[in-house]
């Protein structure tokens, strides 16, 4: 992103200067495309039989699926949306898993650079390890047309994946200084939302995702929300710096209640926690302390067999509505929508189903599909703030606004006040000298093995050792790993 630094200090000490601003405009700088969730393919499940949980692996193989052109002329592929990375890259024909006879990825689309007369190679290459180390795409790097959603950027910067395990490429669009290239190479590129923004498409780099629990499909709106799709007005918080960088998309969690017929209990152990929002990642990681309470409270249990949580199946017809607050910004799903009523697994008591809500690894804190199916979220990447509200699945008739630019209030949109705006972590090390300075909010610790204390308001400068815990060792590759969804299996 440009001028990364000093937007790190502009919006931790005046987290009200920026905001999104919503306009009602009869040709509005938006555009919006279907997401479909699918599964993948049997053939990589065979290759990959050493994941413990057959039921957790089902679940990780639900990918949410984009369709995008590349090249001149258009050739399609479908790639998977990923929140928490943010390179693109596509397979092409002879990738090492498109290239393997039971699978030429002929469902999903390569791209043949070949056919393409608007194709650039780079010089470098992209090396993304994704899921601790496991999950690897490799490639040159290249520029070429793409077209999304109606949308057509110019010299579009992505990645060629000669090497990869994956049968389709991933549209990752977090934010920019997060591409491998950016982190690891140092040259920084103009990532999906920034060329967007540069082509005209949109106003500013911002986009809403809306999952559609009951068909599995969804959309991605760029540029602007949607407000048919959501309930009451959308509450907005900062996103939390990494080592005083926005480079993931993490918010502070502060309270999780659960609301039954007898009363509502409120549960905080551990909180405020750094978590990331993750539309990759097929389930809720949180730490054990924050969630076996909860667990006792609904008759949930962890099976360090199947390596997952599972409930009694029958809970999926109880009446519990489970409150995630972000500095009072809420979203409230129904127990119901947690409780994964087709997956039940060895190790698991008998009539258990998986749970939607398990254990998290040490500073991997994913507020992960079963959440982002319930919420209506728009992630702000220009003013590094977040916006939820309770998602609305019948809506009715299309209500869209245009993000604009610029520090005019929000309508309908609401800045929570004395949100939480810093932390340390999200597996991370301190966030440096300039991002918790003079604010007003709190630091965070986002791991239970994190080093040092937690303090409230004003500065502090601690460390942590969440992310050493990680086999990969580079706080760079995090979102990446977040994204990919395949670390609770490993
Ligand atoms: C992508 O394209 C394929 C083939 O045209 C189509 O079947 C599928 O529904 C599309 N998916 C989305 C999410 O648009
Ligand atoms: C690409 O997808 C579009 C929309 O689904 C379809 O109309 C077109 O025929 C496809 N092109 C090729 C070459 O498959
Ligand atoms: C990518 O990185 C891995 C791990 O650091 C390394 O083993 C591999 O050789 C690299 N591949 C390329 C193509 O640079
Ligand atoms: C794929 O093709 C390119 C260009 O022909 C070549 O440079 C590359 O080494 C090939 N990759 C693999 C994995 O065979
Ligand atoms: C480029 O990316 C690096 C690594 O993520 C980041 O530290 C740096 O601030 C970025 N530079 C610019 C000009 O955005
Ligand atoms: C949970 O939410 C649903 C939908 O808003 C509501 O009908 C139900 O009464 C709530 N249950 C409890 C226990 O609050």
């Amino acid at each position: 992103m440009r001028g990364a630094s000093i937007l790190s200090l502009a919006a931790v000490a005046l987290p009200c200067a920026n905001a999104i601003t919503l306009h009602k405009r009869d040709d509005p700088a938006v555009f919006g495309l279907p997401i479909a969730r699918s599964e993948r393919s049997q053939a990589l499940q065979k290759r990959d039989s050493k994941v413990a949980s057959t039921a957790l692996y089902n679940v990780q193989n639900m990918y949410y699926m984009v369709n995008i052109t590349v090249g001149t002329p258009a050739q399609n592929v479908s790639l998977s949306l990923d929140i928490g990375s943010s390179d693109i890259w596509v397979n092409v024909p002879n990738s090492t898993y498109c290239a393997a006879d039971d699978d030429p990825c002929t469902s999903t689309g390569v791209f043949d650079l070949k056919k393409s007369s608007t194709f650039k190679m780079l010089d470098y290459d992209m090396n993304a390890t994704y899921g601790v180390g496991s999950f690897l795409a490799a490639g040159p790097y290249a520029t070429d047309t793409l077209t999304i959603g109606g949308a057509t950027v110019k010299n579009m910067e992505f990645a060629l994946a000669e090497q990869s395990r994956n049968p389709h490429g991933i549209l990752g669009i977090g934010y920019s200084i997060a591409t491998d290239a950016a982190a690891n190479l140092g040259k920084n590129y103009s990532n999906l939302p920034e060329a967007l923004v540069n082509s005209g498409a949109i106003k500013s780099a911002a986009y809403s995702l809306w999952l559609n629990k009951y068909s599995g499909t969804g959309n991605l709106l760029f540029g602007g929300v949607n407000k048919a799709q959501y309930k009451g007005d959308l509450q907005t918080v900062p996103v939390l710096p990494v080592y005083g960088q926005y480079r993931s998309l993490a918010i502070a969690l502060t309270d999780i209640s659960v609301k039954g017929t007898s009363g509502t209990k409120s549960y905080t152990t551990g909180l405020p926690l750094a978590v990331s929002l993750d539309n990759g990642s097929p389930l809720i990681a949180l730490p054990q302390e924050l969630l076996d309470p909860i667990f006792k409270e609904v008759g949930a249990g962890y099976s360090s067999t199947a390596e997952a949580a599972y409930i009694p199946c029958d809970q999926a017809n109880a009446d519990y509505n489970v409150t995630f607050s972000f500095s009072g910004a809420t979203v409230t799903i129904p127990l119901s929508e947690l409780v994964f009523a087709d997956y039940t697994e060895t190790g698991f008591p008998k009539n258990a189903c998986l749970f939607g809500l398990s254990y998290s690894q040490p500073g991997l804190n994913l507020m992960g599909d079963p959440f982002l199916r319930g919420a209506y979220v728009v992630y702000d990447l220009a003013n590094n703030e977040i916006s939820l509200a309770d998602a609305n699945y019948d809506g009715g008739k299309d209500d869209i606004l245009e993000i604009g630019t610029g520090t005019a209030a929000v309508p309908g949109a609401t800045l929570m006040p004395s949100a939480v705006t810093s932390a340390t972590g999200n597996g991370a090390a301190a966030t440096g000298t300039g991002s918790t300075s003079g604010s007003q909010g709190t630091t965070v610790y986002v791991t239970g093995s994190a080093t040092g204390t937690v303090k409230s308001g004003g500065a502090t400068s601690t460390s942590s050792k969440g992310l050493a815990a990680l086999p990969t060792g580079s706080p760079n590759l995090l979102p990446g790993i977040l994204g990919a969804g395949l670390l609770l299996a490993l």
